[in-house]
């Protein structure tokens, strides 16, 4: 599976970096999905679940059982880290969103936190997601909003490949045409909090696997899109207590 214009396959891309350190950073929204849920006595199924930060989560509040699934052995093997760390029991797949190794019916929740939408065939994950829920089922996952900081961020990146349409999941239509005419779509906010712009956008260069390869496939135009990402951080944080704060809005799309 490759990922558009990189040329490379998504698990190879995703371990690029570390998604740990900078997934950490987003992990509200995964936590406040599954508060949403009431998850407790429920099987749940995580799709790119990465480190596992939303299957952590529905081990915690007391889903029944719960499987995390990810294209990635490296990330996996974090995610297993941190269960075992908690004694949280997780069954961990390592597996393509678009055909998961579980069977039809198997869980009343799944869930995919910045995940699913990144996959190179949406529908396909969609109709995996739909196989696997029982019928009554919640099925639902998140998306950055493109009215905020990392929609701000993903087109100023987009101005490098101006040959590549936006993305399928920053428009309603485009959600609705991938997920079903049913597919409702609710923004939310979360506070993405850091230690200063500059200490954001250093961390995202190294850590983060789009910007990290952002950088290195724009070699000598980096320098003009850093500092453009960092202008773009500076004018969406205030600082405050712990550091400075941004509200970032994402989607949530359930169907
Ligand atoms: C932005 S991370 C999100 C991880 C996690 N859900 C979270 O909220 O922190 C994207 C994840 O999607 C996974 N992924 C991308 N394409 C995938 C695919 N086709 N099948 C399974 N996992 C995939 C990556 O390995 C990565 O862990």
């Amino acid at each position: 599976m490759a990922i558009e214009g990189m040329g490379m396959d998504a698990s190879t891309f995703w371990a690029t970096g570390d998604y740990g350190i900078v997934g950490d950073m987003w992990a509200a929204p995964g936590r406040d999905l599954v508060a949403a849920l009431e998850v407790r006595g429920r099987d749940a199924v995580d799709l790119a679940t990465g480190t596992g930060v939303t299957a952590l989560t529905l081990a915690r509040e007391g889903a029944a059982s719960v499987v995390g699934v990810d294209i990635s052995p490296g990330l996996l093997a974090e995610a297993a880290r941190r269960a075992a760390a908690e004694r949280l029991d997780v069954r961990w797949l390592e597996a393509d969103v678009v055909d998961v190794p579980l069977p039809s019916d198997c869980a009343d929740v799944v869930t995919s936190t910045f995940g699913l939408v990144f996959a190179d065939h949406p529908e396909r994950a969609v109709a995996e997601a739909r196989r696997l829920v029982r019928d009554g089922g919640d099925v639902v996952f998140t998306s950055w909003s493109p009215n905020g900081l990392f929609g701000d961020i993903r087109r100023l990146m987009s101005r490098y490949h101006p040959d590549v349409p936006a993305p399928w999941h920053e428009s309603v239509a485009g959600i609705r045409d991938v997920a079903g005419a049913g597919a409702t779509v609710e923004e939310r906010e979360f506070d993405l909090v850091f230690e200063s712009p500059e200490a954001f956008v250093h961390l995202m260069e190294q850590y983060s696997a789009p910007i990290l390869m952002a950088r290195r496939t724009l070699g000598e135009q980096w320098s003009a899109a850093r500092a453009a990402v960092l202008s773009a951080v500076r004018s969406s944080a205030t600082p405050g207590a712990a550091g400075y704060v941004c509200r970032v809005p994402y989607w949530v799309t359930t169907l």
